[in-house]
């Protein structure tokens, strides 16, 4: 049987065509599998664990989302946080800033376009505690040292304001050229590796966190909450792998584990070479856990401003304020969007604003940057197939074992 026709045999048990854009959301970096880290997971947790269940296929011949709603969200903004471009970040909640840790707690963040949606993240992370310092924005735009030197204009979706990271106290790393999402993973092996680190943090650039503020008698940031599972995870005898605060949307690893399992496969550059890797792990009993320290909302589109992420001036050390709840409302709709967009243009909707930048250097036809990637996923998951002669994520489930790839069909 040609392959050609495995695949679609594949596509359509996974949910149909429009599953696809799933996993084509926010960029390279955005891959969310909740069902494929369910599955994952070891039953006792399973059947304990708060998780959804996994994603719902959409209906095949849903109707395109009404696009033009009037939501000024959706309007063309070039600057959603006039503050910092006033030289005025906010201060964060004092409560959110954890003394006297020695930990190191590297949060490596994967950008490719959507500079709003990456800023949103960043300035999230910052707000609910997470040091500065500590924060590291991968550059995977492809577009070389273009943003450090400002070329690009902020209408081209692989646009980055080096400068307003900078003056976040966020470092930029550049990788050399532009990789794909497993590449990117493995990049984030080696440079830990490199940086000596044992562990680290990773997480989506579409997402926003968020601390439980309503909890107010045993209040604990989120950033606390990841250090606290941090030191916990080092305390532990078992061989953990990978910490899930809330699927892979924000993800705590251990570098030891991945360079036993000799890392993702690269050769399966998107979807799927999580189920490969995510499956190896559980071969080679790493374990996968799911943890909760705070929010961690999917979004597609972004605040309005983001100085809502931070407590109002004199308001700096209360907690569950009216601007709490009220951000709260707000991102839980922001995500319920994104996700009832699913797999229609909607979702991307926001994007194809940032369509501008022709001439600019590196620029790529944003239409054609998206095919080629809906392209490279098709093969990836072709190869998946070669190489366990099966076409699934429950590969543990169905009785394979660590080291059978390439052995059967
Ligand atoms: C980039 O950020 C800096 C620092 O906040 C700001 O001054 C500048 O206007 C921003 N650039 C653009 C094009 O928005
Ligand atoms: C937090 O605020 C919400 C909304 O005002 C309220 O319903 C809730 O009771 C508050 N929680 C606490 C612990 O005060
Ligand atoms: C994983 O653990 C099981 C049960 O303890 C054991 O039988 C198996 O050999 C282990 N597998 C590997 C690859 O270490």
């Amino acid at each position: 049987m040609p392959p050609i026709t495995l695949n679609r045999r594949a596509i359509l048990a996974l949910g149909g065509a429009f599953f696809l854009f799933l996993i084509l959301s926010g960029a390279i970096t955005n891959h969310v599998r909740p069902d494929l880290i369910q599955n994952h997971l070891p039953d006792s947790w399973r059947s304990k664990s708060n998780l959804p269940p996994p994603q719902q296929d959409p209906p095949a011949a849903a109707p395109p989302p009404k696009l033009d709603n009037g939501d000024p969200r959706q309007k063309w903004q070039e600057e959603i946080f006039p503050l910092a471009k006033a030289g005025k970040v906010p201060k964060i909640n004092p409560k959110n800033i954890v003394k006297d840790n020695n930990l190191k707690t590297p949060l490596l963040i994967g950008f490719t376009r959507n500079w709003y949606l990456l800023e949103q993240a960043v300035v999230s992370y910052l707000a609910a505690g997470w040091p500065s310092s500590q924060v590291i924005v991968i550059d995977n735009s492809g577009v070389m040292d273009s943003n450090l030197r400002g070329l690009l204009t902020p209408k081209n979706p692989w646009y980055l304001n080096h400068t307003r990271l900078t003056q976040l106290g966020v470092s930029v790393k550049r990788t050399p050229t532009l990789l794909s999402f497993a590449q990117l993973q493995n990049f984030f092996i080696n440079y830990a590796i490199e940086q000596d680190w044992g562990y680290y943090f990773w997480s989506h650039m579409d997402v926003v966190v968020l601390s439980k503020e309503y909890d107010t008698k045993n209040y604990k940031g989120l950033y606390e909450g990841a250090v606290d599972i941090l030191r916990n995870a080092l305390d532990e005898r078992r061989h953990w792998a990978l910490k899930f605060f809330a699927y892979d949307w924000l993800t705590l690893v251990n570098v030891e584990a991945m360079k036993d399992i000799g890392a993702w496969d690269t050769q399966i550059p998107y979807y799927m070479t999580d189920c490969d890797m995510y499956a190896r792990l559980n071969m080679k009993n790493w374990t996968l856990d799911p943890v909760d320290v705070g929010h961690v909302y999917d979004v597609g589109s972004h605040l309005k401003d983001l100085a809502v992420l931070y407590p109002a001036e004199g308001q700096e050390s209360e907690l569950n304020t009216t601007r709490f709840n009220d951000l709260k409302i707000e991102l839980e709709r922001m995500m319920k969007e994104k996700q009832e967009n699913k797999g229609a243009s909607g979702r991307n909707y926001w994007q194809a604003r940032q369509d501008g930048g022709q001439g600019e250097p590196f620029w790529r036809n944003p239409k054609g940057f998206e095919r080629a990637i809906n392209f490279w996923i098709e093969k990836g998951r072709e190869l998946f197939r070669l190489k366990w002669d099966y076409g699934d994520c429950d590969l543990v489930q169905k009785g394979y074992k660590y080291g059978e790839e390439w052995t059967r069909g």
